[in-house]
């Protein structure tokens, strides 16, 4: 019985293992490369033909997977894309990488690896493991892997093994790259975590750290995520405070990171975004309530991040207000709508909320994003205008929702007769025309438009009232 695991420890040992990555995004598309390029023979399962057309020209479309590296490859012979799972049949490992989204009432969608289960299944054979790498709930890989695949008769751990392993990867990310992160495996039995860990450093060259059940990793990768979250919308919830102490909140943190051990940085800005900060935390407070309990930091966590559109909408029209206009028929330059800087990645990205927010209170809004060529913003699909100081000087106001590194930000303070800046990113160019999120006007704008500072509770008497 042991037989099978032995040939797949062998297989893998020798490179000699057959690779199926299924779902050629921004976590497959790197990985099936990086096996590749271990020297794995690696078919990548994509059902969007665009896709499967480009990988197989060497042409990639993920920003972190040059198109370089991709056709050395494809060109090797070791990576090739295709639609149909039959590739399953002769793959001795399959890696899943699908979508895990929210659905339209903000609730786990594991539809995706609902139907690649459906897809696999009858291609699953004796010897051969399967890993899922989509990031779900704690009790994922048990429902929706182990349950169909032992129910279609094959022993767990003995004939087939089946892993959870998450994807960490920080798309744009240039100081760690997969190999640099290690990867937390959970395995069904002992002898699944094994050869999961096996291949992952025969295939990556990482470090694998084994946890006792697919659950504890699939815990972990929602620790991680929930707590950025937490700590996201904490910050986030102060900088609303310091706007009304009139208190810079990212000198601040400045001087708070000077601390070398016990506080790490977050950054507040105009919302969360990506697939995995505003989406895992929800698919955790999803399952928690299945056990009756409700996680009051994770959805308070949830509420400030996704207010924060909201909030950055109303401060940028107070900034208006100061110059005697109103959002009404304002044209407005917003300047990044991707996700995080320096990615191209749009998805529930925050700057999209605030030019719908902007767009219902009637301003005329543009964007400017060297990485996002176009956006659908509701009905409407608006394209990425140059960025040119006459483009500065005739708009109403600038937003600034995410703070690429190729933008002259000297240029725009220059010609912009107002801007909002909710990353910070005119810290070295502050004039009297620059408003931060989280940060007192800059000097120049008049005094009176500041938040009164309303007077202590104990104002007059000598000591605070004590409660
Ligand atoms: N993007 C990130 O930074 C990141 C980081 C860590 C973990 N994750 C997790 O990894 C998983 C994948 O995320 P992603 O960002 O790569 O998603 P993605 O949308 O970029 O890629 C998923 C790919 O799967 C394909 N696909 C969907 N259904 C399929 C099917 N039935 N058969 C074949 N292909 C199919 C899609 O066409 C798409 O190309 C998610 O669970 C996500 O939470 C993402």
């Amino acid at each position: 019985m042991d037989s099978y695991a032995e040939g797949l420890r062998q297989a893998i040992s020798s490179r000699g293992a057959k690779v199926a990555v299924v779902g050629l995004g921004y976590v497959g598309l790197p990985l099936a490369t990086e096996i590749a390029g271990a020297g794995f023979d690696v078919r990548g399962i994509e059902r969007d033909p665009e896709r499967t057309a480009r990988i197989n020209r060497g042409e990639s479309y993920i920003a972190d997977v040059p198109s370089e590296r991709l056709r050395r490859v494809v060109e090797a012979g070791r990576l090739s894309a295709q639609e149909s799972f039959q590739a399953v049949d002769g793959s001795d490992v399959v890696v899943i990488c699908v979508p895990t989204p929210l659905d339209r009432n903000r609730n786990p969608d594991v539809q995706y690896i609902v139907n690649v289960m459906q897809q696999i299944l009858p291609h699953v054979h004796a010897g051969q493991m399967v890993i899922l790498e989509s990031t779900s709930y704690p009790g994922t890989l048990e429902e929706l892997v182990l349950s169909p695949v032992a129910n279609a008769g094959h022993t767990v751990g003995e004939e087939v093994f089946l892993a959870f392993s998450s994807e960490r990867i920080d798309p744009g990310n240039i100081t760690y790259h997969l190999k640099d992160v290690p990867k937390v495996v959970g395995g069904v039995t002992p002898t699944c975590t094994e050869l999961a860990c096996l291949f992952y450093q025969m295939a990556l060259g990482c470090v694998t750290h084994a946890v006792s059940s697919p659950s504890v990793a699939e815990m972990s990768k929602l620790i991680e995520n929930t707590f950025r979250s937490v700590n996201v919308s904490l910050i986030n919830e102060l900088s609303q405070l310091c706007d009304r102490m009139g208190v810079d909140i990212w000198e601040a943190i400045g001087a708070a990171k000077t601390k070398p051990f016990g506080f790490t940085a977050f950054y507040p800005g105009p919302g969360v975004g990506g697939h995995c900060i505003p989406i895992d935390p929800v698919y955790l407070s999803w399952r928690a309530k299945q056990f009756g309990f409700t996680p009051r930091f994770i959805d308070l966590a949830t509420e400030v991040n996704e207010g924060m559109p909201n909030y950055v909408v109303a401060q940028a029209m107070e900034a208006l207000n100061t110059q005697g206009k109103a959002m009404k028929d304002s044209s407005v330059l917003v300047l990044g709508v991707a996700y995080k800087k320096d990615v191209s990645d749009v998805r529930e990205s925050a700057a999209l909320r605030v030019i719908e927010l902007m767009q219902e209170r009637g301003a005329k809004v543009q964007y400017h994003d060297s990485f996002v060529p176009e956006i659908r913003v509701g009905a409407d699909r608006l394209r990425s205008v140059p960025l040119a100081p006459e483009t500065l000087r005739s708009t109403d106001l600038v937003v600034i929702t995410t703070d690429h590194s190729d933008v002259d930000y000297a240029l725009v303070v220059r010609h912009a007769p107002l801007i909002y800046d909710t990353r910070n990113a005119t810290r070295d160019f502050h004039g009297p025309n620059v408003w931060r999120l989280g940060a007192p006007p800059s000097t120049g704008v008049p005094e009176k438009h500041r938040q009164q500072i309303p007077a202590p509770a104990y104002a007059g008497s000598k000591s605070p009232r004590k409660q």
